[in-house]
Formats: structure tokens, sequence, C-alpha cells
């Protein structure tokens, strides 16, 4: 939760530096509320079940701290964990500065020299308030973003060390990603999932346009990686850049229903099929995945793209759901819904805090694969209502190679 996004909902319009003045009694007390309103939703958010809640403010005072600190060890029962990010390079001042007010809604149509101006005037403010964290009982890391040097202080269990880790690979650095999925494969074109499949023919002409893309874009120390499976080494074959092949970007294992199409699904599995509409984040196929479990698998994969630049991920669907989802701060709840298209590259590029997405789709027809929650997820719905928004594919799974009477597209509803 970012604090500046409820003082936002107090206070539409930023105005000028002036806003954040330590000795301002009533601008001081409505960013306090700013700030409780946002703890409450991290109170909130741990309470219905998840395990880690952020809160994204500068609580440069002991008193704020003390306030934040008692709230959720004291009342909530909870372990706190402050993480001070410290930055003193001038070159990389600046250089964020020029990110700030290119990107961050405050600034928003205000003269850049200007809006440099008010930053530093409101950055000097925070200086003037700032009291060291020197407080012996709290948890704490501290990190130089500039030097990654790490000093860290009291810092036990899983989840904290987890952190620590995690923080050591994120870069303050702009940086461009670049993702797509593999050409059509002969499974996408019959609606199966899973497997090992081939290109089809027109996953090949993906392959072959990508890499003629790709090439004359130049990108500069470009990297490429693929998933280990057949499909991605492929539409990677022709790109000029050093590629590497990763176990953790292979597809999500559907288990036993592995190499099965939707319908299929329903056939013979109705009540899997049923309880994974239901809830397809934590869903796991018998012997096989969940979405979660994607998650966990691509934690060191996400760790590399944080600190990387120019790298292009050719991975699959539900894999490449969930990293750009994560880059672009989705819930965890709206990725397995999230629409990675075929046959299209898919930029990423940081833009102040945030991240900015594009979508270049390369003019080769595919099929689709999206398939949207049904409104009927119950276990005795009908095979009609389960099979409702299966996409659209065809019944042999390369008719332009293999013509026969003409290719005939299978539309199940
Ligand atoms: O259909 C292509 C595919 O990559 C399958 O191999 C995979 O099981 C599926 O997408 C994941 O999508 P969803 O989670 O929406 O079924």
């Amino acid at each position: 939760m970012r604090v500046s996004d409820y003082r936002r909902k107090k206070l539409e319009l930023y105005g000028t530096h002036e806003f954040f003045r330590p000795d301002h009694a009533a601008n001081s007390a409505l960013r306090l509320l700013a700030t409780r309103d946002a703890m409450q939703d991290c109170a909130g958010w741990l309470s219905s079940g998840n395990t880690v809640a952020i809160l994204d403010g500068c609580l440069v005072t002991k008193e704020q701290r003390r306030e934040v600190f008692e709230y959720f060890t004291q009342q909530l029962g909870y372990r706190i964990l402050f993480v001070e990010c410290i930055c003193e390079d001038p070159a990389a001042l600046e250089r964020n500065y020029q990110e700030v007010i290119q990107h961050n809604v405050d600034f928003l149509g205000m003269d850049p020299s200007l809006a440099a101006e008010d930053l530093k005037l409101k950055v000097a403010h925070y200086v003037h308030a700032w009291e060291p964290m020197d407080e012996k009982n709290y948890p704490r890391i501290t990190i130089d973003t500039v030097s990654l040097e790490m000093r860290a202080h009291k810092i036990t269990g899983h989840v904290e060390t987890s952190v620590l880790g995690y923080l050591g690979s994120v870069t303050a650095k702009p940086h461009t990603l670049y993702f797509s999925r593999h050409g059509e494969s002969e499974y996408n074109v019959i609606g199966k999932i899973g497997g090992d499949a081939v290109l089809s023919a027109r996953g090949e002409r993906y392959a072959q346009a990508l890499a003629t893309r790709i090439n004359s874009m130049k990108i500069p120390d470009l990297r490429v990686l693929t998933s280990h499976l057949r499909r991605t080494i492929a539409t990677a074959r022709g790109i000029e850049a050093p590629q590497e092949h990763v176990a953790a970007l292979n597809e999500l294992d559907a288990g036993v229903c592995e190499g099965l199409s939707y319908e299929e699904m329903q056939e013979h599995y109705p009540q899997e099929f049923a309880w994974r509409d239901q809830d397809k984040l934590r869903y796991r196929y018998p012997w096989g995945e969940s979405y979660v479990d994607i998650m966990q698998r691509v934690e060191p994969v996400i760790a590399e793209l944080q600190q990387s630049n120019n790298i292009l991920v050719i991975s699959h669907q539900a894999v490449l759901r969930c990293l750009i989802g994560y880059f672009m701060d989705k819930k965890p709840e709206e990725l397995p819904y999230m629409e990675v298209p075929l046959h299209t590259i898919i930029r990423v590029s940081s833009c102040g805090f945030n991240y900015r997405i594009e979508f270049i789709k390369l003019p080769i027809e595919c099929v689709n694969t999206t398939r949207n929650k049904p409104v009927n997820c119950s276990a005795n719905r009908t095979d009609n209502d389960a099979l409702r928004t299966v996409p659209a594919h065809y019944d042999i799974p390369d008719p332009w190679r293999n013509p026969g009477n003409g290719p005939s597209l299978v539309q199940q509803h």
C-alpha cells in the first residue's frame, strides 16, 4: 500500500512542496491520516490470509516509526520489518529525480525545471525531519540503492531472510524486458494443453518474423531465455543473441491432464475441471502444478530479470502471466486470467517506480488460447456450461500443411 496513493485520495492536487513542511500542523495531520489509512488496509490484507503486506511511505521520524511498530506488533501481533533505502550518490539522485518528475502523477503537466526544483525542496523537508533509524528493538534492513551495500538488524525466520535476498536483486536503474510466447504449436492448433509439441506452420512463420523484428531492433547486449521445451527453443532459433534454456520457464505441468484438450478434461475429469474454475490460482492438477507453484518456481528468474536490462524471455502462457503480472503489480487472483496472446512481443519498461507495458502484435494468424472463467463453476454443471468459454480451435494439428478437405474450425458453443 503506497501512502502517496492514500494522500492523493484525501487531496487530489499535489500543489507544491509546501504540503510536506514538517512544521505545518494541518498538512502533517493530513499526511498522518493517509499513513493510518494505508496501515489499516495493510492490516486488512494480512487478516484476509496474506503473509506479507508492504507499507510504502516515508517514516522519517522516530515517532512515525513508533506508531507503525506499536500498531502492527503490539496491537495486532504481527512481525514488522523496516526497510530503509539510502541514496547519497549525486548522479543517482539526479537520475531518480528525473524519473520521478517524468512519471509521477504529482508532477503531471508541470514545467520540468519547476518540477525538479519543487521535488528537491520536498526532499529537503524530509531530510530536515529525518531522524536516523537506530532504534534497537526494530528488525530492519538498510540498503544503499547504488552500492547495494546492506546492513541487517534482528532479522529472523524464512520470510525476513527471503526479503533480504530479494532486496539484493533489486536495481534502481531503468531497464527494459521483452517477453513472447512460443509460436503457435501443433497442440495449440487442436486446443490441447501441455506436452512438448513442435510449432505449426504458422508458428514457424512467427519464429522467423520475431527474429527479423528483434534483430532489426539492434537491442544492445540482448540475451534470450527460453524454456526447455521444443516450441520455445525453435521460436528463438533465428535471434542473433546468446540463448539460455531454463527449466523454470517450462509451462505449467498439467499432471494427469497433460496432452488433453479442455473438452477432454471435462469428459474425463469433470470434477477437477470445476475445481480449477472455482480457484484457478491455487488449484493443483493431480501430479502437476498450480499457478502458486509456478510463482514460487520462477522466483529466481524474477530475481535475475529485476537486475537485468534487455532480456527477451520466450516462454508459455501460464508462466508469462506470472512473470509479467509480477512487474505489472497484478493481484495474484488476476494472474490466471491475464491476456498473454500468441504471436505478440510484450515490452515491459520501467518508468519511475512503475512499469509500462506495450503489446507489439506481429501479423501472423494464430488461434486464441485464452479460456475465460465461465459463469457456472459448480461441479454438477452441464458440459455446455463448462465448455462455454473454450476458444475455437481446429480438429487436425496443422491443417495448412495437410489441407485435406480444408481446415475446419471447431467452435464449441
Ligand atoms: O493452452 C496453452 C497453454 O500454454 C497450456 O499448455 C497450459 O496448460 C495453458 O496454456 C495454461 O493456461 P490456463 O491456465 O488458462 O489453462
